[in-house]
């Protein structure tokens, strides 16, 4: 019957042999050799009840220390073996798996395009909540009570005095009653209004609003703007044409639009043979809009303009139904990458 010190040097041999095992079998064989029904260390547990209990208790512990030490090193040389063998079976040399990639929507294409215009031009972003008041959206924007625009035709009410926004215009106020003048920004966001969707009009859509105020603003600037825009984004040799109009937030105002670039002005079916596109609204902020947001208007002047990103994009793919970007069929969605 072996003693103490031997099981002591079966369990150094048994280890040593664990740690250099370079394979799984070789850690099994180690194991039968062991711990199996007649492995030596089960040999030992089972014959303690031979010896005289003195012996038993000694030889007993040193046995079952071996058997649980080796175990647990069979254990961890096995996961550190499978582990090993999982590495080596990566190939780094195999070509990759294509994932597929997905493309932006061409309404955030056009949308960053617009803004990154205005930014290089040093103008800073702003957002506002969707869901709207009727204070920012109509009432402080110098919108009369019995304005049309705000007839249930076109707006979205939603619970108590709220209203999906119909442009993005009202975080022109809030940007002027949270900041002081010089201001300088974009507000680009979603817009909403009840209309029956057609190929021409659709229920939500995109504009990108801006306006600046500062001391002496005139319409000089805001041409100049426009222009620095127009330019930047359409081409050197756009045209353009400020034709008057009205906003109620805006006096006066404008609506400007481009030298067709498809005719380049001849006439063609994009521009209906008219030589030019109808391209956003703008004008000089209204005193009143200022007085609202206790803004001093013969301290400050500013101006606005509103661009339809639907309307640019539609002009800038060729797009004739709105419907399309908001259909998620893959097959249009996929052509603007
Ligand atoms: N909010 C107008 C609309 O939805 C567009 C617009 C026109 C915005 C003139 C402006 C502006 O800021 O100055 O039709």
């Amino acid at each position: 019957m072996a003693g103490v010190s031997e099981i002591e040097q079966m369990l150094a041999e048994a280890l040593s042999a664990i740690a250099s095992a370079s394979s799984t079998q070789a850690l099994d064989e180690i194991r039968i050799r062991l711990l199996s029904r007649k492995g030596d260390i089960t040999s030992i547990l089972k014959s303690l009840k031979e010896l005289p209990i003195d012996q038993r208790k000694e030889i007993g512990a040193a046995a079952n220390k071996a058997r649980v030490a080796v175990e647990q090193a069979l254990n961890e040389a096995r996961d550190r073996l499978l582990a090993a063998a999982a590495i080596s079976a990566l190939d780094p040399t195999l070509p990759g798996i294509r994932q597929p990639c997905g493309a932006l929507h061409p309404i955030t294409l056009v949308m960053d395009q617009l803004c990154q215009s205005f930014i290089r031009m040093g103008f800073g972003v702003a957002k506002g909540p969707d869901v709207e008041t009727d204070y920012y959206n109509f009432e402080a924007l110098n919108f009369p009570p019995d304005h049309p625009a705000r007839d249930m035709q076109d707006t979205f009410y939603v619970a108590g005095n709220k209203l999906l926004r119909t442009h993005t215009t009202p975080v022109q106020v809030r940007v002027l009653e949270a900041q002081q003048p010089p201001i300088k920004v974009i507000m680009p966001g979603k817009t909403y209004r009840n209309e029956t969707v057609s190929a021409r009009s659709h229920c939500i859509f995109h504009q990108v609003d801006g306006f600046l105020v500062d001391e002496g603003v005139t319409m000089a600037d805001l041409k100049g703007a426009i222009y620095a825009f127009c330019r930047d984004f359409f081409g050197d040799d756009v045209r353009l044409k400020f034709r008057t109009s009205f906003f109620p937030f805006t006096e006066p105002s404008a609506e400007v639009d481009i030298s067709c670039f498809l005719c380049k002005g001849k006439g063609c079916p994009l521009c209906k043979q008219y030589g030019w596109l109808e391209i956003l609204g703008c004008g000089m902020i209204d005193p009143n809009v200022l007085r609202n947001v206790g803004c001093d208007p013969e301290k400050y002047s500013g101006y606005a303009f509103g661009i339809g990103v639907e309307r640019i994009a539609m002009l800038k793919y060729g797009i004739t139904d709105i419907r399309l970007f908001y259909e998620n069929d893959v097959r249009f969605i996929r052509q603007f990458k």
